[in-house]
């Protein structure tokens, strides 16, 4: 959307030009899935799909949110002063989050705003228009309000809405693709350093396909939740013996050697898909970076295999995408992308195939779940930013 476009709608819902426009991407991983909360690598990039916004100070302390794409809930208005979670306030939460924190921080966001909201992320995707929200929220607030906000300071403000206004255990990733994002490259970040690597994301021939399952992911928090508490048990059962902080530090021999210290099949099932993610996420980038992209797409599916039959968040909608994929001409690899139990997924395709990738993935996919997928091509985007 081009920033006139923007002023005009935020102008029809709040009577006034807004201050300030701004874009804020969503994001796929590349692989390296399941591993950000245990200490490992991530390989991310941001894309095009993303949420806009436009602002404008208030002179009272009301806050007054208006998004498009929930225009039933028209203009949800709240307050500086009660900046609480409450369910029925719905998708401002990430707002009103983000704004306690960074208050919390002790960045001042101490005037009213009233806030236009547009996304084109398909809803509940897990292409993380939540995160995309909490960062632009983020950049919004960090410039009307002139803070000095480094921007890992609004990526972690962002997980922290996250986790502990929202309730969601989830790691950095996401708001760190989506605030870092580097236009066709994808980013090799190491959870426990926060270092990271811009990698340039050259495929050659070949397109990044989002195979949506258009499946809601129901339930999908508390599970996550509680593969996250899995891998905590049993890294407390490693420690006995080895002195680590994260399943990341272990390499797949000494993982194995050490197994004998978890008792619980599901556990060890779990921290096996964490410490072989990781270090597959390792190979897939040298592999990458090496031009090999036969490799790379092999390590790609070889992730969907361990997040299906190891850490067990798949299901039958993200595993008819993927398998049928793998069968078809043109495809390097294909796996789920984000948390998991629905969502989309990710295929590396060759541009000449695309058409028939669509056609035999789609029908296969309506045969056995009986609706359609949804399928979008992935362009790698900048992070979160001011619509100029
Ligand atoms: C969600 C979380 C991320 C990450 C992925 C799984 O997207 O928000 O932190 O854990 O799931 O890799």
């Amino acid at each position: 959307m081009e920033k006139a476009e923007l002023v005009s709608k935020f102008n029809d819902i709040f009577g006034v030009n807004p201050e300030g426009t701004f874009f804020s991407p969503g994001r796929i991983n590349l692989i390296g899935e399941h591993t950000d909360y245990n200490g490992g690598h991530v390989f991310p990039c941001a894309i095009t799909l993303g949420t806009y916004g436009a602002a404008k100070k208030r002179a009272d302390r009301k806050l007054r949110f208006y998004s498009a794409n929930f225009k039933d809930k028209g203009i949800i208005e709240t307050s500086l002063d009660d900046l609480v979670y409450k369910a029925e306030d719905n998708w401002t939460n990430y707002a009103k989050g983000m704004i306690k924190f960074l208050n919390e921080a002790g960045y001042s966001v101490n005037q009213g705003m009233d806030v236009y909201i547009e996304g084109n992320i398909p809803n509940a995707s897990g292409l993380s228009s939540s995160s995309s929200l909490e960062l632009l929220i983020g950049i919004i607030c960090q410039e009307l309000f002139q803070l000095k906000t480094e921007r890992l300071d609004l990526v972690k403000l962002g997980q922290k809405t996250e986790n502990d206004f929202i309730g969601v255990n989830s790691g950095i990733m996401d708001q760190f693709a989506i605030g870092m994002g580097q236009a066709g490259k994808a980013l090799l970040l190491d959870t426990n350093t926060l270092e990271y690597t811009p990698v340039p994301l050259d495929l050659k021939d070949n397109v990044i396909v989002i195979m949506n399952t258009n499946k809601k992911r129901e339930l999908a928090d508390s599970k996550y939740n509680e593969r996250r508490t899995e891998c905590e048990k049993a890294l407390a059962e490693l420690q006995q013996e080895l002195s680590i902080n994260s399943l990341g530090e272990l390499d797949e021999d000494t993982f194995d050697e050490y197994s004998y210290l978890i008792e619980d099949e599901a556990r060890l099932k779990r921290a096996r898909h964490a410490v072989s993610e990781n270090q597959r996420t390792l190979r897939a980038e040298r592999a990458l970076e090496a031009g090999d992209l036969d490799k790379f797409g092999r390590l790609i599916n070889a992730s969907h295999v361990s997040l299906e039959h190891d850490y067990e968040v798949t299901g039958v909608e993200l595993d008819t995408l993927a398998h049928t994929a793998w069968k078809q001409a043109g495809v390097l690899g294909a796996r789920m992308t984000g948390a998991g139990f629905g969502g989309c997924g990710i295929a590396i395709v060759a541009k000449d195939c695309v058409d028939s990738f669509k056609e035999n993935v789609g029908k296969a996919y309506i045969e056995k779940i009986g609706y359609a997928p949804s399928f979008y091509i992935a362009q790698v985007a900048n992070g979160t930013c001011v619509l100029d």
